[in-house]
């Protein structure tokens, strides 16, 4: 489908083909006398099934931004619309509510539960919802298929390998079907390989129509996506095509 249908088809469904609007975001933390400026004034624009990478030195606002972007923290001034929603009006269990519905998180570090098993730890953010146990489990190894783990389900975290782990997060990422996939660094624990193939799922997830925002030091893995952003002491300093010459 090219783009303009793509959006012709969001406005028959009612929705805007913008998906992510930010006018201004800052985040200061005051730090005895000093001020940190982690983000200085972030404008921009995410369109739906989009996606984007995020890349920029250590210290220059990337995790504070994904933070912001998915609703795990607040910004000290500026204006955030997510899926039409002024954010900085929700209270912290609206907050909580459209964090569950909208945005699934990928860490770099998995962040598992280790007591529980791959389908335990899919399973976990459907607690939430007012659905079966079966219907859970159902929507739960539907998502472990997706990412080709479902002769996994049974094992405990530490009976996998890093790259299957990171395929475990996925699954639990994907289970609530969020509008934004939301990555910080998730390859950065992975040797090269199992990057790569990291990366090809989350290629796959983006053919699927999948909105998908990662972080990385990485230029080759920013490179994948459709759209690279370049953040430097809080500020957006470059924006540009994927595969557009640097300067
Ligand atoms: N809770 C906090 N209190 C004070 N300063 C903070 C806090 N969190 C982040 N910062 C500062 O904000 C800046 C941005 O931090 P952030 O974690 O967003 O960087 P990053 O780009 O994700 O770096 P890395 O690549 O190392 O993960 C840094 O200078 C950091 O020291
Ligand atoms: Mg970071």
């Amino acid at each position: 489908m090219s783009s303009v249908d793509e959006s012709a088809a969001a406005k028959d469904a009612g929705e805007d083909s913008v998906l992510i609007r930010m006018q201004d975001i800052r985040k200061h933390y005051e730090m005895g006398s000093q001020i940190v400026r982690a983000l200085d004034g972030i404008s921009v624009e995410i369109g739906r099934g989009d996606w984007v990478s995020f890349i920029g030195s250590s210290g220059s606002g990337k995790s504070t931004f994904l933070n912001i972007l998915g609703c795990l923290d607040r910004p000290s001034g500026g204006e955030y619309f997510l899926n039409g929603v002024y954010v900085e009006e929700l209270g912290a269990n609206q907050l909580a509510e459209i964090r569950n519905r909208e945005i699934g998180f990928i860490f770099q570090s998995f962040n598992l539960l280790p007591r529980a098993t791959a389908l335990g730890n899919v399973m976990q953010p459907l607690v939430y919802r007012r659905i079966s146990y079966r219907r859970r489990k159902e929507m739960a190894m539907e998502a472990l298929r997706r990412v080709r783990l479902d002769d996994r389900m049974d094992h405990l975290p530490n009976q996998l390998s890093g790259g299957q782990r990171q395929r475990v997060a996925i699954a639990r990422a994907l289970v609530t079907e969020p509008s934004i996939l939301l990555a910080d660094e998730p390859t950065g624990n992975l040797d090269s390989r199992t990057g790569a193939e990291i990366m090809q799922l989350f290629d796959q997830l983006h053919r699927e129509g999948q909105t998908l925002i990662l972080v990385t030091h990485e230029e080759d893995v920013a490179g994948l996506g459709d759209r690279v952003i370049e953040l430097l002491d809080g500020k957006i300093i470059r924006d540009r095509r994927a595969g557009e010459p640097l300067h």
